[in-house]
């Protein structure tokens, strides 16, 4: 990977993982780039649940797929999901959360891991099984489910950019 940008260029959402699991020395350094995420104000309202436990993995997929109705693995198979919270105090939680889960994906990516967004996380951090996952781990305080950004290794051909629509950039000279 060459540059940033090109990084930001030809990284594509994965919904095609193999089971192999990630290094946690690979993790970590995926979770320290959503950890230097801009946030307003530098509040740094949100926090990161790493999960590689595959009990606790299946157990999120199921209550993420309940959410959406559908009887799927939401995951696609992903081995990690790295689930982003933030601070319902801070006025800025949600953009906070979501610059996070863009750096993951983006470090992810130079990494040669694939990545994908999941939605879902603010209903399942709602309901009585997320909560009880923040309690386990003496998480305290009210955090708002951003994103799972779910990790593995791409199985398949890596997919290719969409057309960009023709109105998204405007300049004023
Ligand atoms: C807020 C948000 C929520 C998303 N939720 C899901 C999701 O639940 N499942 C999924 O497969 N992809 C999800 N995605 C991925 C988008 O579908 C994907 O980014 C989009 O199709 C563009 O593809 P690209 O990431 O390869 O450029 C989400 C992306 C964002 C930004």
């Amino acid at each position: 990977m060459e540059t940033v940008i090109d990084c930001i260029k030809s990284r594509r959402s994965i919904r095609c993982f193999k089971p192999d699991m990630i290094s946690k020395d690979i993790i970590e350094k995926i979770v320290v780039a959503g950890k230097f995420a801009a946030t307003g104000m530098n509040r740094q309202s949100p926090i990161i649940i790493a999960v590689t436990n595959k009990e606790v993995r299946d157990k999120l997929s199921k209550l993420n797929a309940e959410i959406m109705g559908r009887d799927i693995d939401p995951f696609y198979g992903a081995p990690v999901v790295l689930i982003v919270l933030a601070d319902k105090n801070a006025p800025t939680h949600i953009y906070d959360g979501s610059l996070v889960m863009g750096n993951l994906m983006l470090a992810a990516h130079e990494l040669g891991v694939g990545s994908c967004w999941i939605h879902r996380a603010k209903e399942e951090f709602e309901r009585p099984e997320g909560l009880e996952i923040l309690k386990s781990l003496g998480i305290e305080g009210e955090y708002e489910g951003i994103g799972h950004c779910v990790l593995g290794y791409v199985d398949g051909e890596y997919p290719k950019a969409a057309p960009r629509k023709s109105n998204w950039i405007y300049f004023i000279d």
